[in-house]
């Protein structure tokens, strides 16, 4: 392995205090304003930002809980959803889109993936069986999935449709956000999405009000008022501190996705066309959470970047269905060529909203002179 070269200042994948900085008056102004009032769970700050949040994404209701994968599970139960069901997904995604379809009781199946890493449309009339009750798909590194014939699809088979938005706050299908277009949309916060929180947190939102109705039972111990439980319910709710944080960071994420598409655009002039940079679907905003590019010698690319002090990751190295949490599936090697064979060639390259001009010229211009392109 060469040598780090020391002399030159490091580039990470992501910088979470850059922004901080540049919002830490009102941060702070906001965390005090809830400490002073003693409310902690399910207070204003919650119930405002659920509003706030829902009609960003033009959905009726949104229901904070306290992550993504719950977000997810509380999703799919409102809809009940459980053990002997399948819902459909894709196999190239985080390991909680998986997971909470899995803790449900239901079993997830995996189909392909197309050119731009979301759910080949194409490909999932073929999975549709007798157990079948759900799509789910994922709007992955800020790209929207091919909404309109999957919803279509949907309806034909009468299945719901949960979108996992988790990667993708404020990107856009055909001129509406994602997360409002399917029965319900699901979100996380977590620190690193494009509009994080500084801890845990996760939304649900959907249109249908009994849904809306049976996640706020959901995500609070079932319960329909104090000490009256209806359902056997959770304990899974966004925190008073993180909705005040999330308040005052979603007035900013218009303009941090647009600074990561403009990052983005760059990237994609700059880079030789050796490189597969991400393409951005037809009618649809791409907002960027990761700037996913492909590459032969992806291996040595990532150690030569990390040698020129630029970091860089894999989303995701290992497919959900290759796993060995999911070993039990039986499902071997070979089953979702495109999934596997992209596993082997995807890199993240840093793309953050405060990323500069020069930063990202360093990246492309690092990457361009690696000689085994
Ligand atoms: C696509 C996707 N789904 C689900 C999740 C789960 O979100 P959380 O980490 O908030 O539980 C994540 C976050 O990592 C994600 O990227």
């Amino acid at each position: 392995m060469k040598e780090i070269n020391q002399s030159i200042s490091e580039i990470p994948i992501i910088d979470l205090k850059r922004q901080y900085y540049s919002i830490k008056e009102e941060i702070v102004k906001a965390v005090e304003k809830v400490l002073e009032s003693g409310r902690f769970i399910l207070g204003e700050n919650v119930k405002a930002f659920e509003k706030e949040f829902s009609s960003y994404c033009g959905a009726k209701f949104g229901i904070g809980v306290a992550s993504g994968t719950d977000a997810l599970q509380l999703a799919l139960r409102a809809c009940d959803i459980g053990a002997n069901d399948e819902v459909i997904t894709v196999s190239n995604t985080a390991f909680p889109t998986a997971v909470a379809i899995s803790y449900t009781g239901a079993r997830p199946v995996f189909v392909d993936v197309d050119q731009t890493y979301t759910i080949d449309v194409f490909k999932i009339e073929d999975k549709i069986t007798g157990k079948t009750k759900a799509i789910l798909p994922v709007h992955l590194y800020g790209q929207p999935a091919d909404m309109d014939p999957l919803i279509e699809l949907a309806e034909k088979h009468d299945l719901k449709v949960i979108e996992d938005a988790c990667q993708a706050h404020g990107a856009e299908y055909n001129g509406k956000k994602v997360g409002s277009l399917g029965d319900i949309g699901c979100f996380s916060f977590y620190p690193t999405k494009n509009l994080g929180a500084y801890g845990d947190g996760g939304m649900v939102i959907t249109n249908d009000e009994k849904i809306a109705e049976k996640l706020r039972l959901l995500r609070n111990y079932g319960q329909t008022k104090r000490y009256c439980h209806e359902i056997k319910g959770y304990t899974s709710r966004l925190d008073e501190i993180q909705a005040a944080v999330l308040r005052v960071k979603l007035k900013k994420l218009e303009t941090w996705n647009n600074a990561r598409r403009d990052n983005a655009k760059l990237y994609s002039k700059l880079l030789k066309k050796e490189i597969v940079t991400p393409i951005e679907r037809q009618n649809c905003k791409h907002v960027f959470y990761l700037y996913v590019i492909r590459a032969r010698r992806r291996d040595e690319l990532q150690e030569w970047l990390k040698t020129n002090r630029i970091s860089t990751d894999i989303h995701y190295p290992t497919p959900i269905h290759l796993q060995e949490a999911y070993s039990d599936l039986g499902i071997g090697k070979g089953s979702l060529p495109v999934t596997e064979q992209f596993a082997g060639q995807i890199m993240s390259l840093p793309i953050y909203p405060e990323l500069t001009k020069e930063e990202i010229l360093r990246v492309a211009d690092v990457i361009n002179n690696f000689v085994n392109l």
